[in-house]
């Protein structure tokens, strides 16, 4: 069973307290989701494999370490998953970047993918599935199974805030993937909005109402 990860770090908590604030505007709304992806993705890129090599100091050589060159992606959930890529893609510049957009269809109720553009290398790469928002779980299952599909069989999921119910979601249909998280709230509310949670987040990143 794929592990969950609550990142404790304080900078984590304190900037989520400020993304969670009903009076906090866009503008800074934006700009902490991107701070806290960056922070995110710090702790989770601790695993990155590291190769020895030896550099000139200007008294002497050293030997030291760079990243031994794991290809990463970073796929953002659209819409409201592309409010944390840039924040990732600070840390890791060369990830290459792959969207998927899913709607819901109104009589299943189920998501369906209706735009999906990733990487060509896809096997070779270790992925990130970003979205402020693990509510249901519907959206980042099928993100996933999309991933899955196509030949991805590194996956991690980052998120700001989940629901218990998406965590489960997640767990069940991917027992192999591994959830980072910012925050575990309390519960789902009869409109699938995350309880305390944050609100909309797409509409809060984006401005829309
Ligand atoms: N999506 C959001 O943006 N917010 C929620 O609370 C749940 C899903």
């Amino acid at each position: 069973m794929g592990n969950v990860h609550v990142l404790d770090h304080p900078l984590i908590q304190h900037k989520l307290t400020f993304i969670r604030d009903v009076s906090t505007g866009t503008k800074e709304f934006r700009e902490l989701v991107n701070e806290v992806a960056t922070l995110m993705a710090f702790e989770i890129t601790r695993h990155l494999p590291l190769q020895e090599v030896t550099v000139e100091t200007p008294v002497g050589p050293a030997q030291s370490h760079t990243l031994a060159g794991k290809k990463l992606g970073i796929v953002p959930i659209l819409r409201a998953g592309l409010g944390m890529s840039d924040g990732v893609l600070n840390l890791i510049p060369a990830a290459k970047v792959g969207h998927i957009g899913l709607y819901r269809d109104p009589e299943t109720l189920q998501p369906v993918e209706y735009y999906a553009k990733l990487p060509s290398d896809i096997e070779e790469r270790e992925f990130i599935v970003v979205d402020p928002m693990l509510a249901t779980g519907g959206s980042a299952v099928e993100a996933i199974q999309s991933l899955k599909k196509r030949g991805a069989n590194q996956i991690k999921l980052m998120c700001l805030i989940a629901a218990p119910e998406g965590v489960e979601a997640v767990q069940e249909a991917h027992p192999d993937i591994d959830i980072y998280l910012a925050a575990l709230d309390e519960k789902l509310n009869e409109k699938g909005y995350i309880i305390p949670g944050l609100g909309d987040a797409g509409d809060r990143l984006f401005g829309t109402k």
